[in-house]
């Protein structure tokens, strides 16, 4: 094996490429992601930049940089450069959809049960502000469920409510990998249902890019926003909002600044002063990821770890992970021996022992009527992460016995 080659070998080596500490077990890289020391440094370089010319660097240089940056991540997802914006994160994406269209009497919001919660906050502030007057949906969604069972029940609350009279589903926020639990969600099929039905889709796509292939053209959302800051290894905050040219007319940043009326990209180039190199890092983030072998074998890997590690805490745990195998791309949940009836036990107790005991991370969530745990599988873990993890997952939920 050459130096570099060993270098780039996925699992513990991958360890030397990142900044985490050594003895912390990082099973939780779908909250926040983390960046290689290379997007880090690249990141510093734009801010040295920014620092030791600010003028030049704002006034000058940020417009090239923006647009190559721009140019750059819009290839990666087969879309226009000018139908991709950066924003800060998905959330302020998202918002800048919902609060930029305009609603009337009778219109309707659908969304599902497993909605992200500030989505969530988001939807119930439009109905607030129009005074009731938009409505929402809430399709209810308990896993384990088949994506066909979902499609159904997606279709029959569509078709129910075309029955009813003055009031129409105006736009639908859908997830492309959803949080709580983390599962791929069929995200195209439900754009396509919408469509049909002329119906706006608005995707949170905060954990798709760098985790799942994405291509706009094919996808057709009416709205997509996806975090870099999670899988794309890019520093926080960045994200990206795609909106087709169809519908740029309508839709503002969620800050109104400098140049308002000056169309889509100008508008999102500008929200106020901020720190920029965390959009302008992308190129080191893709750079990046071409050299340790590119898109599919870190999705091959993620894929295998993910399934292999959340059998093997489950089998430590008695319990089983959410299924089928079709839905987990590169985290897994796995239920804890738990019911949430049992109140000694809460997600403020797990993670109090989580970081001053045992220093490891994952996610824990309650899901239909029990504890779970999702654990996020990356470059930089192996099954030996998951296996140590299994085993102390199961001690803190013996304590609670
Ligand atoms: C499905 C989903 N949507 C939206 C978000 C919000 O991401 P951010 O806080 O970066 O806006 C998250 C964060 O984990 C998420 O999981």
């Amino acid at each position: 094996m050459s130096k570099e080659e060993s270098t780039f070998k996925f699992g513990h080596p991958m360890r030397s490429q990142f900044l985490l500490d050594n003895d912390y077990i990082p099973l939780n890289h779908g909250s926040y992601g983390t960046i290689p020391k290379v997007v880090q440094e690249a990141f510093r370089e734009y801010q040295d930049k920014m620092e030791t010319n600010p003028d030049k660097f704002f006034r000058r240089d940020l417009e090239l940089e923006l647009c190559k940056a721009r140019e750059a991540v819009a290839k990666f997802i087969n879309a226009e450069t000018n139908e991709v914006v950066f924003v800060q994160n998905t959330t302020t994406g998202i918002n800048s959809v919902l609060k930029s269209l305009k609603y009337e009497e009778g219109d309707k919001l659908l969304y599902f049960s497993t909605v992200y919660a500030a989505i969530g906050s988001l939807l119930e502030y439009i109905h607030e502000i129009y005074e009731g007057k938009v409505e929402l949906i809430k399709i209810e969604v308990n896993y384990p469920i088949s994506d066909d069972d979902l499609i159904d029940k997606f279709v029959k609350v569509i078709e129910e409510e075309k029955q009813k009279p003055n009031t129409k589903i105006k736009l639908a926020v859908i997830d492309a990998i959803s949080s709580t639990p983390g599962v791929i969600v069929p995200f195209q099929r439900m754009i396509s249902i919408l469509r049909q039905n002329n119906i706006l889709s608005v995707v949170d796509g905060a954990h798709a890019i760098g985790q799942i292939p994405l291509n706009i053209k094919e996808i057709e959302p009416d709205f997509f926003a996806t975090n870099c800051h999670k899988w794309l290894y890019t520093p926080k905050s960045s994200a990206i909002l795609y909106v087709p040219y169809k519908h740029q007319k309508k839709i503002h940043p969620s800050v109104t600044s400098l140049y308002l009326h000056e169309g889509f990209v100008s508008e999102f180039s500008w929200i106020g002063t901020q720190d920029f190199g965390s959009f302008l890092a992308i190129h080191a983030a893709l750079e990046f990821r071409k050299k340790i072998g590119g898109e599919e074998k870190i999705q091959n890997y993620c894929k295998k770890l993910a399934i292999e590690g959340g059998n093997l805490i489950s089998s430590i745990l008695g319990t089983e992970i959410i299924g089928p195998e079709s839905i987990i791309q590169s985290m897994v949940n796995i239920r804890l021996p738990i019911p949430t009836s049992n109140e000694e036990f809460t997600d403020k107790k797990f993670m109090d022992l989580m970081f001053n005991k045992y220093n490891f991370a994952v996610l824990v969530f309650k899901h239909n009527k029990y504890w779970y745990i999702r654990a996020s599988a990356q470059i930089y873990t192996d099954l030996n992460d998951f296996e140590k993890v299994g085993y102390i997952v199961k001690e803190i939920c013996d304590s609670f016995k």
